[in-house]
Order: C-alpha cells, then structure tokens, then sequence
C-alpha cells in the first residue's frame, strides 16, 4: 500500500531544511548590514550622537614649559633612556626598533619612513635642530605626521636617543641651535589654543558661546569692508565660507604662532575649513600679507 505518511515526512523534512537555509540566509544578509563602525566604536559623543567626520582630536589648550635649548642638546643618559622609551611607542612601528625604516606601519608607504642608521639624503637634515623641526612640522604629504603633541624635552630626548643609531650623525653648531630657539620660541615657552574637532565645535555651536572670546561678527565686517587694502581683497578671494573660515581660525589659533604656521592652517583641508582649494596658488607674498591682516585683525577683536 502506498504510504502517505512516509511521504508526508519526506515533503516536511525537506520543507524544514529548506526552512533552515533560508534562516541561515538571512543571518548572513543582516550581518552584513550591521554597521561595524557603530558597534565597535566607543558609545561617546562622537560617535554615537552625531553623525560627523572628526577632522582632529581634542586637545586642551596649555603652555609649554620654557625649555633651555642649550641644556637639551647635551646627550645625558638620562635623556637617552627617556628618549628610548618614547622611541619605542611613537616611532618604531614605522622606522623600526633599530632604526633602519623598516618598522611594519611603514611597509607600506611611499616615501618609506626614514632609515635612521644612515644619516644622509635627508629633507630637513639630521641634526638634533633639523630633526626638532621634523617632529614640530612633519613632512608635508607623507606618512610623517607632526609630533607637536609631544612636548620640546622629550623631543629632545627620542632626537638623542636617534643619534645613537649612528655615531656620525653630524653636530650642531650653536647658531643653528639658537635659531631654533628662536623660531618656536622655546626659551620662554610656547602657548598652545585650545582644539576642538571643527566639526563637533559647529554641530554643538559652542563657538558662539565664550569659549572663544572673539568679536567675530566684528571681523567679518572689517574684511568684507576694508576695501582699500589689498590683503583684505586677497582674503576675500579665498574665502569660500565666511562664517565657517572665521570660526575655524579662531577655534585653532596656532595659525597666528608665524606665516609658515598660518600657510600649513590653510594648506591642510582648505575646504572644510571654509577656504577655497585656490589656498594653494597663494603666492608667499600673498599668503604672508594675509597672515599679518589676520593676526591683526583677530588680535584688535579679542574680546
Ligand atoms: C606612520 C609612520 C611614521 C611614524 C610613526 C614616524 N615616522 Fe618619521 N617618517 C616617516 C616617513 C614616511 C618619513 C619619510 C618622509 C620623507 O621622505 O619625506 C619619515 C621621516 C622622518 C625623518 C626624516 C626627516 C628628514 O629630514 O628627511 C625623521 C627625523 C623622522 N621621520 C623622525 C621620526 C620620529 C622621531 C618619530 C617618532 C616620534 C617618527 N618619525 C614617527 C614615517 C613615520
């Protein structure tokens, strides 16, 4: 006789597996879905209650110790150990623990991270005072970053400890030490703004309130009517938005520290930060008549 049941059976069973491929199936496809970034990132304000790019990191504001540039450039083993230290953690993964620009975060980048046992073909130059300006400044559009975050003593001391990669590294004759001095002024110390990721500071318009004690509506005005001064008018051609470049430049004002600085402010995302990408074409007269209309500008209206 002919079994139904088995039959039936056979139809369910192969019913329930199909059933179960299609639960498979979906997993799969919501998983897919989820949004790793969300998950992962830590439930801060960031991440979670907006939704936008942060452009830097949150940074307080704070004056540098003076530091003595003569004393620093000594080597002591002291400064060695220290500088090791902090070698180690900033600067090994991409030149390497022995210093040859081999580390594993440089592989892949071109130009590859310095190889410091062989100090020649350098851009900015091997010396402690060479080297302080690469660790301050970076090197524009590759992978060395600017290590100003770290402070000018323990620059000194990752530079010495560097040095001792290769006994020939050239000497620095006190002019040069002297002119570094000068130039970040580290004898009296260096006074650093407050940075709030650009971003987030316009999203939660706190750059109205008086954590910026600009008058900018003040120097908006004076910009838009100061018509007879060509720095004014060169202003005015590279600004794209004027509200977003007048905050950006109040809410960083390292920018004022010298026209190099103020160059680089521009130069880096131009476009987030209110200017146009025709930043670029400033020639160094223009940009350093720029730089000293805004410094005066933004220094007569500081409220
Ligand atoms: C993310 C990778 C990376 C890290 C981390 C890094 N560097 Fe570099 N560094 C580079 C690259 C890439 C270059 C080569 C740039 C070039 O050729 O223009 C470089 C170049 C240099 C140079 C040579 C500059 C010159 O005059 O040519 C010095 C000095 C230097 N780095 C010091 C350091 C120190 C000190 C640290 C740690 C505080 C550090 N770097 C961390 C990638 C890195």
């Amino acid at each position: 006789m002919y079994d139904y049941f088995r039959d039936l059976e056979k139809f369910y069973g192969i019913l329930y597996i199909l059933f179960l491929v299609y639960v498979v199936f979906l997993g799969v496809k919501y998983v897919k879905t989820l949004d790793y970034n969300k998950l992962y990132s830590a439930p801060g304000l960031l991440a979670a209650d907006t939704n936008m790019r942060v452009t830097q990191p949150v940074k307080r504001g704070n004056m540098t110790p003076p530091v003595d540039v003569m004393l620093y450039s000594v080597p002591s083993p002291d400064l060695i150990a220290k500088g090791k230290d902090l070698y180690n953690t900033n600067c090994a993964s991409c030149h390497g623990e022995a210093g040859l620009g081999n580390g594993a975060a440089g592989a892949a980048l071109n130009p590859p991270p310095r190889n410091f046992v062989n100090p020649q073909i350098w851009k900015n130059g091997p010396t402690i005072a060479n080297m302080y300006v690469t660790l301050q400044e970076g090197i524009p559009n590759t992978g060395m970053a600017s290590f100003s975050n770290i402070s000018p003593e323990d620059r000194f001391a990752i530079i010495h400890y560097v040095h001792t990669f290769n006994p020939t590294y050239p000497k620095d004759n006190p002019d040069s030490l002297k002119a570094l001095d000068v130039r970040y002024s580290l004898a009296t110390g260096v006074k650093a703004a407050n940075q709030i990721p650009l971003d987030l500071a316009m999203e939660l318009q706190v750059l109205n309130s008086d954590t910026l004690s600009h008058n900018l509506n003040e120097i908006a005005y004076q910009i838009r009517n100061s018509r007879m001064d060509s720095s004014a008018s060169i202003l005015r051609s590279i600004i794209l938005n004027e509200n977003k470049a007048l905050h950006s430049l109040a809410s960083n004002l390292k920018w004022n520290e010298s026209p190099e600085e103020f160059v680089k402010f521009l130069e880096t995302d131009p476009v987030d930060k209110g200017f146009k990408a025709t930043v670029y074409q400033l020639s160094a007269d223009e940009s350093g008549k720029v730089y000293m209309y805004l410094k005066n500008l933004y220094v007569k209206n500081k409220g």
